[in-house]
């Protein structure tokens, strides 16, 4: 199973990296069509990108790749919050209840991740209840079976619906396991459960037999770290450009071009470069105001960080050692470039602030 995940994670990492060209593409070309019919073709496209995009999530979410943004959080607001949009997915004839258990402590864990957990939990009680039935989420505190001193926070969702017996039990985190027939499902929803919840230090259990529901426990651990909780602003200021010079560095060249594209058309001075030729292009033009950085090697990373703004689009780990954290902004797979340009925008402006 691990080699399965490691596999999809994989063909993910460089599947996203296409898509977000096709996608960048499709964002530029609709503001550049004018007549109905291509608008709604350019529509089309950035739908479908949209799907595809959620399916590398999945896949990189199985692979425990995702990049989490971590937060302190309790559990029952989390669910209270998704309720109505739950209830907008199910069928009339499925009851949802929600029984809180008002003193459990809060965990760290990343908002939109355990939003899936719990979507993927209810769809599966859903589809296993075809004539209809109860879905019950509860949350409850335990302590670690294996040291006491560690508190657990437990989602359970039980379904009154068909259940499973032994043998699909034992396979359904499996990558591509499914029991629904051709079309229905992926069989991608526990195994990113399991993923996210893995990445989470936490563990799951099922509970079924045949004919007797399911019940699913996520067991996450209690604690503190990290920042307050935040609500997330629900709409932003349309992105502004910029004059400012930005080097950009970026193995892919089908996503350098996009990248250097986008921030041209909103007015900045762009460079763009492959990673091997990045320092010799350092040297020679004049000081980039601002990098935007793709693939990149650790020794490059510490070399830049903390001497130039930079927005790093690899993930967090290269660029956390010695960098002044105000003037480096991570932009996680797939960004628009909406989220681009703003990105750029926050750090020049934090910058420029520090001087
Ligand atoms: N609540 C449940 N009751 C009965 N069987 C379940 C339940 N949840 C999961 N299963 C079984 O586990 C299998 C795998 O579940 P999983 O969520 O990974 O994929 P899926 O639901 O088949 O497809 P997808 O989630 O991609 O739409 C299901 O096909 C089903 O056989
Ligand atoms: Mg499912």
């Amino acid at each position: 199973m691990d080699a399965l995940g490691q596999l999809a994670g994989g063909v993910a990492h460089d599947f996203n990296n296409i898509l977000l060209a096709i996608a960048g593409y499709s964002h530029l070309l609709k503001n550049c069509v004018t007549s109905g019919d291509a608008r709604e073709y350019v529509h089309e496209l950035l739908e479908c990108s949209q799907r595809a995009s959620s399916l590398t999530q999945k896949l990189l979410a199985v692979s425990r790749q995702q990049r989490l943004e971590r937060e302190q959080l309790n559990l029952n607001d989390l669910i209270e919050d998704m309720l109505r949009m739950i209830r907008r997915v199910l069928r009339g004839d499925v009851e949802l209840h929600f029984r809180p258990d008002p003193n459990i402590s809060p965990i760290h864990g990343d908002v939109g991740q355990l939003e899936q957990v719990l979507l993927n939990l209810c769809l599966n009680a859903r589809d296993a209840m075809p004539d209809g039935g109860k879905i019950n989420i509860t949350t409850r505190s335990v302590h670690d079976g294996f040291d006491r001193s560690k508190e657990l926070v437990v989602l359970s969702v039980a379904d009154d619906g068909v259940g499973m017996d032994e043998s699909t039990r034992q396979q359904a985190f499996e990558p591509f396991f499914t029991t629904k027939e051709k079309g229905k499902g992926t069989g991608l929803g526990l195994s990113t459960v399991y993923g996210i919840v893995k990445q989470h230090d936490g563990k799951i259990e099922i509970e079924s037999a045949p004919q007797n529901g399911c019940k699913v426990d996520v067991y996450l651990p209690a604690g503190k770290g990290g920042a307050q909780p935040t609500k997330r602003p629900r709409s932003r200021p349309a992105a502004r450009g910029g004059h400012e010079r930005v080097l950009v560095i970026e193995d892919d060249g089908q996503l350098r071009r996009m990248i250097k594209r986008v921030l041209q058309l909103a007015g900045y001075d762009v460079q763009s470069a492959e990673v091997r030729h990045a320092m010799s292009s350092l040297g020679e033009q004049e000081q980039p105001q601002l990098v935007v950085l793709g693939s990149l090697d650790d020794h490059f990373c510490e070399s830049l960080c903390g001497r130039l703004p930079i927005i790093c689009i690899s993930g967090p780990e290269a660029c956390s050692r010695g960098a002044a954290p105000s003037t480096v902004i991570v932009l996680a797979k797939p960004f628009s470039p909406e989220d681009l340009l703003r990105a750029a925008r926050d750090v020049l402006d934090k910058t420029t602030s520090l001087d």
